[in-house]
């Protein structure tokens, strides 16, 4: 652990609660940005050059359960996961930032993110481990210090201690304390995510990684934080106004635009398979025919579509194969 983060924690941590219990659980749900997070201004700290802005899951998203234990073990959908699995790693390297609870943890986490969805669950994954370590340890943090802590373990988790629409303010100070992600009041019953998975594959560079790599070496990154402060205010505008259309435009615009610093990187970053090509022109083409639907992309091949309730049957009959999600139920 980092002597950085360890103040870090310790600086929230300073007025906690400490009545533990005998276990603590959390639900988090996962989150889909519609203005992106993409590089970091600290890595220990995880702090990002820009403020992001998502919309969560609904009840897709994580349930985790912690105890404390005489050796490390960690469960992923009832299965047990082997210590040196990257799951567990990141789990137990998280949890190693809390000493002051304790050395080692029994930790089980159930995804009620379809598998075949092709969403990451980091987000969810330590929103809900923080959550539940607060549980445990009777800390009784608010929720603008759970995402600080959560931000440690991946920063999309940041959003993930909120649900609807949330903005993680990237925060200017070095001591990360005024990074952290706040709700958005508003409810958009009839906004729709479809998810279409379009490849298995994993990963070739994770996030942390493709960021640092992208900072470092893509002309174009320049553009980019002035791109993701311009695409957050028309969205926040966009969702107070209940204005679909350039909500899906500024999401849209802002996804394709990260991709394309990642792509000017080196070596370059290309997530995007043929598959994604062929849909993403498939959403131009619907467009173009009068359908309202627009898309965004993370880190990886699969696409995620946004539309409204009224268009649903249609867009479903496009794309077959689409998992809706509703996020406000
Ligand atoms: O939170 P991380 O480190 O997994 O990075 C998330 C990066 C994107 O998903 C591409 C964008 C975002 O804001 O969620």
């Amino acid at each position: 652990m980092d002597d950085i983060q360890s103040l870090f924690v310790k600086n929230i941590l300073r007025d906690a609660g400490s009545t533990l219990k005998d276990s603590g659980s959390a639900f988090a749900a996962s989150n889909i940005a519609l203005s992106k997070y993409w590089g970091k201004r600290d890595a220990a700290l995880n702090l990002p050059v820009n403020s992001s802005l998502s919309v969560s899951l609904g009840d897709l998203g994580t349930r985790t359960e912690i105890r404390l234990a005489d050796a490390d073990s960690v469960q992923l959908n009832g299965t047990p996961v082997e210590l040196t699995d990257g799951f567990a790693v990141r789990t137990l390297e998280f949890l190693k930032l809390f000493p002051m609870v304790g050395t080692h943890f029994d930790v089980r986490t159930e995804n009620t993110i379809p598998t075949a969805a092709g969403l990451a669950s980091s987000a969810s994954g330590f929103a809900a481990l923080v959550m539940a370590l607060d549980d445990l340890a009777g800390w009784g943090l608010d929720k603008k210090k759970l995402s600080m802590l959560a931000r440690l373990g991946s920063g999309s988790a940041s959003r993930s201690v909120y649900n609807g629409f949330v903005q993680w303010n990237a925060g200017t100070s070095a001591d990360g304390l005024d990074s952290y992600a706040e709700p958005l009041s508003s409810d958009w019953k009839d906004f729709r995510i479809g998810i279409l998975e379009l490849s298995k594959a994993r990963k070739p560079v994770g996030s942390r990684d493709g960021m640092n790599r992208t900072v470092e070496t893509s002309e174009l990154y320049k553009s980019w934080p002035a791109q993701a402060n311009r695409d957050i205010e028309i969205i926040r505008a966009a969702i107070e106004a209940r204005d679909f259309p350039t909500l899906g435009k500024a999401a849209e615009h802002n996804a394709l635009a990260m991709h394309a610093t990642m792509m000017s990187a080196w070596p370059p970053l290309i997530y995007l398979q043929p598959e994604s090509m062929v849909m993403i022109h498939k959403v131009q083409f619907a467009r173009a025919d009068g359908l309202e639907v627009y898309l965004t992309i993370d880190a990886g091949p699969n696409i995620k579509l946004l539309f409204l309730e009224e268009n649903e049957r249609a867009v479903v009959d496009v794309f077959q194969g689409l998992e809706v999600v509703k996020p406000f139920g």
